[in-house]
């Protein structure tokens, strides 16, 4: 997790680091430092601040940094609370290693007691701040800081990206990397290291990703990178061109606001996208025809909201493409035994492509032999470029940590891609996939008029919603994976308990829960066998005097009458019920959260790339 910018220029850089961290906040915003070297003393001077980068700025202003070398890091607490002592830059005994690092340093427990009882202090209680104390005795035992850094890797376990900054050595900075991301930038007389891309700066010409395992000294315009091993590695550069700050908000008071009313937009991109493939649909997956049509299963695996869109291909590959199909949250499939399956799919969905439980099972599962599609928003991400095949989601930068547009564009390819695999196996025709397609198109033009229709009511009735500490949202088929996303928005933007049940599973224990204190959220379906069995999930719930707020389709009238209210959606294709749904139903969390006053767009404890297990 966290984000880490280094860089290096002619004159002052610290407001590029600052800029770069801004960039790559949505990566941890639980406190920030920089560090770099007083040009008078050369002492190391840093500034750290608890809080999002409006602190670590604010705390500048009282203590101003100028280097033509600086460092800085975005933290997301994993070892230690969040306090200004457990904030990066971490240091050596005497202040003359500076160090900021991404992962988890698996054994520090061990490395620590170890080094403490040889009279090393330690001033947090991260991980971190053991591999500043290693560094410092391997400066001492070894002839040189690439000596010294491949002795530093032969002790540490676990997932590191470090950028480090040595007081005695000029115009340098160091970098590690093992499993976590790191990139390096070049410009005239510049350089970077980073661990995204995002955050390079206008000096920047070309770019490259570290390979994993490597070890490296960067200067202006110059980088040298070596394996684990000691052996010098190639590096291969990109032309590098900056994109402009890429975060902006326009006119809307949030991110989140603003990514909701994107999502019409990003359905034709992605609709667009995927009819250019044409033929090549086959090699963008990396699959052969012939594979596609022996096709058995198909296997999904995600964290959080995408994993919630792998639940609805879940209902999408069985009913349409008929494979049987499995979704499975990364953390758990991770430590499962192997029971790799015959003519499957495996494929990974990631809006950041670099989250660690979902990245690690790609890697596992291509160590196994099997080929991995990916279904990834950010093209340069880890994901991206070692899935085996690859659906870009083309949804453009997604700021909030809520994910709203990405989910949203996940189901799309994933609904595309059922219709494909059932045209190769001859269960539908090419009219139907372009039916398909068009349906999709049907509900990207209906996404904003639902918000218009229904503005003025949740604008006013927000603070009701709000009045209720928990809730139940129920659904059905593909209703109920979406019931679930439903969920985890209220949950993450406005701190509310929230339970997605099947509807089916109410009578099986949780009505028991059912009492006018918890309103009951219904996500209806399309199909109509499965609207009568929810409707009858639903008199359930009124006949215990439960309040139900129903998000229902044109025509359900027996639902509507049955509801305290109702949100009405008009009739889309059957499957389609939730994507006409969705930017209402997250406009309702989004006013919700802001009229309890929460931090919309990176709310607490969370951040929005998870890089760490
Ligand atoms: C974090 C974010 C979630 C996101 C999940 C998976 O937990 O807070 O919003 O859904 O990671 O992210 P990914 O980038 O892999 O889709």
């Amino acid at each position: 997790m966290c984000g880490i910018v280094g860089c290096i220029g002619k004159k002052d850089v610290v407001c590029n680091v600052l800029s770069g961290l801004e960039t790559i906040e949505y990566r941890g915003y639980d406190s920030a430092g920089i560090v770099c070297r007083d040009e008078n003393t050369q002492a190391l001077v840093w500034v750290k601040a608890c809080g999002d980068l409006v602190a670590l700025k604010e705390a500048l202003v009282e203590k101003p940094l100028h280097a033509p070398i600086a460092l800085g890091h975005t933290r997301w607490a994993t070892h230690g609370g969040v306090t200004v002592e457990n904030t990066h830059p971490h240091f050596d005994c005497h202040h003359t290693i500076a160090l900021v690092h991404n992962g988890i340093i698996e054994n520090y427990r061990a490395l620590r007691a170890d080094l403490e009882s040889r009279g090393h202090v330690f001033r947090s209680q991260t991980d971190t701040e053991a591999v500043a104390h290693v560094l410092e005795e391997k400066l001492k035992t070894t002839a040189s800081p690439k000596e010294a850094l491949l002795a530093t890797v032969k002790e540490l376990e676990g997932s590191f990206a470090l950028a480090i900054l040595l007081r005695d050595l000029d115009d340098t900075l160091l970098f590690v990397r093992n499993r976590s991301p790191l990139c390096v930038g070049l410009g005239e007389d510049s350089a970077s290291v980073v661990s995204d891309m995002l955050s390079l700066d206008q000096s920047i010409q070309q770019y490259a990703i570290l390979p994993d395992q490597t070890i490296g000294i960067v200067r202006a315009n110059f980088c040298e990178v070596y394996n684990f091993d000691g052996s010098p590695c190639e590096l291969v550069y990109q032309p590098f061109t900056w994109l402009g700050q890429l975060k902006n908000k326009k006119n809307y008071e949030h991110y989140m606001l603003k990514e909701i009313h994107e999502q019409k937009q990003v359905i034709i991109d992605v609709v667009k996208y995927v009819r250019t493939l044409g033929n090549n649909w086959y090699s963008a997956i990396g699959l052969q025809k012939e594979e596609i049509q022996k096709l058995e299963s198909i296997f999904g695996v995600a964290c959080g909201t995408s994993y919630h869109a792998a639940c609805m291909a879940h209902q999408y590959m069985r009913s349409i493409a008929h494979i049987h199909s499995y979704a499975e949250r990364a953390s758990e499939f991770l430590y499962q035994p192997e029971m790799p399956l015959k003519n499957c799919l495996y494929y990974v969905l990631s809006q950041s492509g670099e989250t660690a439980d979902t990245l690690e099972t790609l890697r596992m599962l291509k160590k196994s032999g099997q080929k991995v599609l990916g279904i990834i928003n950010v093209p340069t991400s880890s994901m991206a470029r070692e899935s085996t095949g690859i659906l870009h989601m083309n949804a453009g930068l997604e700021v909030a940590v809520a994910s709203t547009k990405s989910f949203t564009v996940q189901v799309v390819l994933l609904y595309w891609l059922a219709y494909k695999i059932a045209q190769e196996k001859g269960l539908v025709d090419s009219f139907a996939v372009e039916q398909a397609e068009n349906d999709l198109l049907v509900c990207a033009q209906l996404l904003d008029g639902m918000i218009d229709k229904y503005q003025a009511t949740i604008d006013e009735r927000a603070t009701y919603y709000a009045s209720f500490s928990k809730y139940i949202f129920l659904g059905r088929q593909e209703s109920f994976p979406f019931a679930q996303e439903a969920a985890l928005k209220l949950k993450e933007i406005a701190y509310i308990f929230v339970e997605a049940y099947q509807a089916g599973e109410l009578k099986h224990g949780p009505l028991a829960l059912v009492d006018k204190n918890m309103p009951v959220v219904v996500f209806s379906s399309l199909d109509p066998i499965i609207y009568r069995k929810l409707l009858s999930n639903v008199q359930e719930v009124k006949a215990r005097g439960g309040i139900v707020i129903a998000f229902a389709f044109e025509g359900q009238n027996e639902l509507i009458a049955v509801a305290s209210e109702s949100f009405v959606f008009p009739v889309v294709a059957v499957h389609l019920g939730p994507l006409v749904m969705v930017s209402l139903m997250q406009y309702w969390v989004y006013r919700i959260a802001l009229s309890l006053g929460r931090s919309i767009d990176k709310p607490r404890n969370l951040a929005k790339s998870v890089t760490v297990e």
